[in-house]
């Protein structure tokens, strides 16, 4: 896919960023491919809802959302040093030590959640390291697995419209992925759910609800079950025919999905 992965020169610093904390990760390629569907998901659905954002913006959230991903860290260190830049190898000791930051988003409650560490790790080394201070780049990077309902209501209407795109497009990134590159066992086809099998339906607000099922999973965490509750509202606004009790086992048993393209990558 590599051919594929096309950014912009502005967010150069952020790519070599990425090669080099993931470039020894056996899951590099697969990291590189995630990255750009999130933006390709994000764009695609972004202009299908007509919100008028910068793209470059998607852009850059994609390729900062997961960029202090566990897997690819040094446990054995604190912060290696890369450009003059310190780049956190502890996400739970650098969360911790940079709670007044995640104070000013009034989340520094929050951060032993389902909200999880990397995703609040990126946030604040984009807000130290790199001078970011636009909230419609920060919210939909720290609330990507799962958003915090108390803040969330708090944020206008453009942020969380850009929260909920990225969720979605995350989960639906891996998603696919995992059916067509990884070939694993899944529980649903996430890009057929919102696109259809034709590619020509838009189930928007059906795929904000299943991907949060997804992301929560068995969780009981409070602020996972408010979000879930949340999106399955939202949905039951629309359709008041949904079951009113959802659950990740309602979506089925994981098999493997047959292979298609999607809407933002064709397969070769
Ligand atoms: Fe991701």
């Amino acid at each position: 896919m590599r051919q594929f992965r096309q950014f912009g020169l502005k967010t150069k610093k952020l790519l070599d960023l990425n090669e080099f904390i993931h470039h020894k990760s056996s899951l590099y390629s697969y990291h590189l491919d995630h990255i750009y569907l999130v933006k390709r998901y994000s764009l695609l659905m972004a202009s299908k809802l007509h919100l008028e954002v910068d793209p470059r913006k998607f852009e850059y959230i994609a390729l900062a959302h997961d960029l202090f991903k566990e897997r690819s860290l040094n446990p054995r260190k604190v912060s290696v040093q890369w450009r003059g830049h310190n780049i956190p190898q502890d996400t739970n000791r650098y969360v911790r030590m940079n709670l007044d930051i995640l104070s000013q988003f009034l989340l520094d409650e929050y951060f032993n959640t389902d909200i999880q560490l990397h995703p609040l790790a990126s946030a604040i080394f984009l807000i130290k390291e790199l001078g970011v201070a636009d909230p419609e780049i920060l919210y939909p990077i720290m609330f990507h697995s799962c958003p915090i309902f108390p803040v969330y209501t708090t944020l206008n209407s453009v942020i969380r419209d850009m929260v909920d795109i990225v969720m979605l497009a995350d989960k639906m990134s891996s998603n696919h992925l995992r059916i067509n590159m990884r070939e694993v066992a899944v529980r649903v086809d996430l890009d057929q759910i919102v696109f259809g099998s034709s590619g020509k339906e838009f189930n928007y607000t059906l795929g904000l609800l299943i991907a949060r099922l997804i992301s929560q999973g068995s969780s009981k965490e409070t602020q996972s079950a408010l979000m879930t509750e949340h999106y399955y509202n939202r949905l039951k606004e629309v359709n008041p025919l949904i079951a009113n009790k959802c659950h990740i086992q309602k979506l089925g048993e994981s098999k493997k999905w047959p292979k298609r393209n999607s809407q933002v990558l064709k397969l070769s």
